[in-house]
């Protein structure tokens, strides 16, 4: 059960389905969540389902209260002839709340850039959409001791141009690359080591309102054995979960931890 006293910062609990499920299962995941969550306090939720599943998440999530359902990704463009893109409004009027932003999946194998990243946020601000926006480096630059100087780039060009107020509609996701999928967690020193340089930039771009309430969310093989470690850290207000967020009852471990 929840226990810390962190009313500023109301800890979120994402699930990134990546290129997982059907609609038929997106409701089976649900009906199978509602029976594991019972009336327990637990984190703010956010489920993230491919496209094609957005619609059955959102009528069966209809009467969960504390719970939003987000797409993997937007076009910066409202509608258009754009060949497989989805935009942030046609999101919002699927029912999505959230929109993930810049996943490293989508920066590594689909091509975006901080540029981009910028613009899609911008579209789904635009969409009253918040927008769940991430930022990480890779294996790499860790080993060449380049992580703050990739997480300042990012998270500058990411939100160049944005006003404090703005950035208050976003929510931050640290999730180191060599993390995901891996098995490999950041260490909660680690991790929170990361999440101070990221509110730092908060605060030096959007004031200290925006570093006193902006939620990092930690990704990167969060499992209901490491939450807990990970969200005692002051910086930590999350995580962003890909593979245990799969199973129901993982996922309602991870809302109460
Ligand atoms: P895993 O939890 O499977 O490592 O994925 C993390 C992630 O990329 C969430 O967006």
């Amino acid at each position: 059960m929840p226990s810390r006293d962190r009313h500023h910062r109301r800890p979120i609990i994402a699930a990134n389905w990546k290129m997982h499920k059907t609609g038929a299962d997106a409701g089976a995941f649900f009906a199978e969540l509602i029976q594991a969550l019972g009336n327990e306090p637990r984190h703010f939720a956010v489920v993230a389902p491919p496209f094609t599943a957005i619609a059955a998440a959102v009528e069966a999530a209809r009467d969960l209260p504390d719970f939003a359902i987000a797409g993997q990704n937007c076009d910066w463009r409202a509608s258009g002839a754009f060949t497989g893109e989805v935009s942030a409004p046609m999101l919002a009027a699927a029912g999505c709340g959230y929109v993930i932003i810049g996943h490293s999946e989508r920066r590594q194998f689909f091509g975006e850039t901080d540029e981009s990243v910028n613009r899609r946020i911008r579209a789904a601000l635009d969409a009253g959409l918040v927008a769940l926006v991430c930022v990480g480096e890779t294996l790499a630059e860790r080993e060449a001791g380049q992580t703050e100087a990739v997480l300042t780039r990012q998270f500058e060009r990411g939100f160049h141009g944005f006003s404090s107020e703005e950035m208050l509609h976003c929510v931050l996701a640290y999730e180191p690359v060599w993390a995901i999928g891996t098995g490999r967690t950041a260490t909660p020193e680690m991790a929170q080591q990361a999440h101070a340089v990221l509110r730092g930039l908060a605060h030096q771009l959007g004031g200290g309102e925006v570093a006193h309430h902006l939620r990092i969310l930690y990704g990167g093989s969060v499992k209901p054995d490491n939450l807990t470690g990970l969200l005692a850290q002051p910086d930590i207000d999350g995580g962003l979960v890909g593979g245990a967020s799969l199973d129901a009852n993982t996922f309602a471990k991870l809302l109460r931890s």
